[in-house]
């Protein structure tokens, strides 16, 4: 593994946000001066403490809320409002409880534009999508019926059925238990390759970063910058990398600890 400063790269994004500033109205800057990108088909990590806005750079990034300053590219275009060609994942599943598991996984998907066969390609990506989280046999069941885990299935499900080229998750898996969490990182690095969709994991969860990321971005500060930056090149799966795992949270918590005392 090795560190990567690679602030002067910048062919080959999928997103790609330059300076960005954000301020809520009425308070200090949250961010500022941030650089930050993804790579087709890269997961990256987003990394940082409670409260130093990570999920506000997520919603600047996912076009949800416009920055105070800075620019942002998202497949080659401005990106000034939320892109179909992205897609979103919560803590909270936020499944809609009077659908099942199909109806809440085909929700929103818009077909209305396409040509006819798009009842039977509605059907088959949202097929294909529940069978890629392990929920096939579970279509008629509605979200009262489901665990935690089942119930963030899905809304991964909802994610991969718009087949986006990113994907942002906001500590996905964070309400869930040790074993289940485990389970969800190694069934979302499976579907995003196979998908060939982009990552932006939000995530204060050291570990998680390590096992499920291609790169890990530290933010920080206050206002939030981005810190440091780490390229994880351990090969996968990374369970079996206890010692490089090991080491390389060790000098993610030392500058965790950098950022702290700094701020
Ligand atoms: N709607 C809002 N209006 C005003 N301030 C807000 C709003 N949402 C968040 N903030 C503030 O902005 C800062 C960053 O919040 P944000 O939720 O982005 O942090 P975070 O890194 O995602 O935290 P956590 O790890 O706890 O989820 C915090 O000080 C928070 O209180
Ligand atoms: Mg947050």
């Amino acid at each position: 593994m090795s560190i990567l400063h690679a602030k002067g790269d910048i062919g080959g994004w999928a997103l790609q946000g330059q300076d960005l500033g954000f301020a809520y109205p009425g308070a200090a800057p949250t961010f500022e001066h941030i650089d930050i990108g993804v790579r087709p088909r890269e997961i990256v990590a987003l990394l940082g403490g409670s409260g130093c806005g990570k999920s506000t750079l997520l919603r600047v990034l996912a076009g949800l809320q416009a920055p105070s300053s800075g620019t942002l590219t998202f497949l080659d275009a401005p990106l000034t409002a939320p892109s179909p060609h992205s897609a979103l994942v919560f803590q909270q599943a936020s499944l809609l409880p009077w659908l099942n598991v199909t109806a809440n996984v085909g929700f929103g998907l818009d077909f209305s534009r396409q040509p006819k066969i798009a009842r039977i390609a509605h059907d088959q990506r949202v097929q294909a999508a529940i069978d890629a989280v392990g929920l096939a046999g579970s279509e008629r069941r509605y979200p009262a019926a489901l665990s935690g885990g089942m119930a963030q299935r899905v809304a991964l499900a909802r994610a991969l059925a718009r087949q986006p080229a990113l994907l942002f998750a906001d500590e996905p898996f964070s309400a869930l238990d040790a074993i289940t969490r485990a389970d969800m990182q190694t069934l979302l690095v499976d579907v995003v390759h196979r998908w060939h969709s982009a990552v932006l994991l939000v995530t204060h969860d050291i570990d998680e970063a390590i096992l499920v990321a291609d790169r890990i971005v530290l933010m920080g500060g206050q206002p939030g910058r981005i810190m440091h930056e780490w390229q994880v090149e351990l090969p996968r799966p990374r369970l079996a990398e206890a010692q490089a795992i090991g080491a390389l949270r060790l000098e993610i918590l030392a500058a965790l600890h950098g950022v702290r005392a700094a701020a």
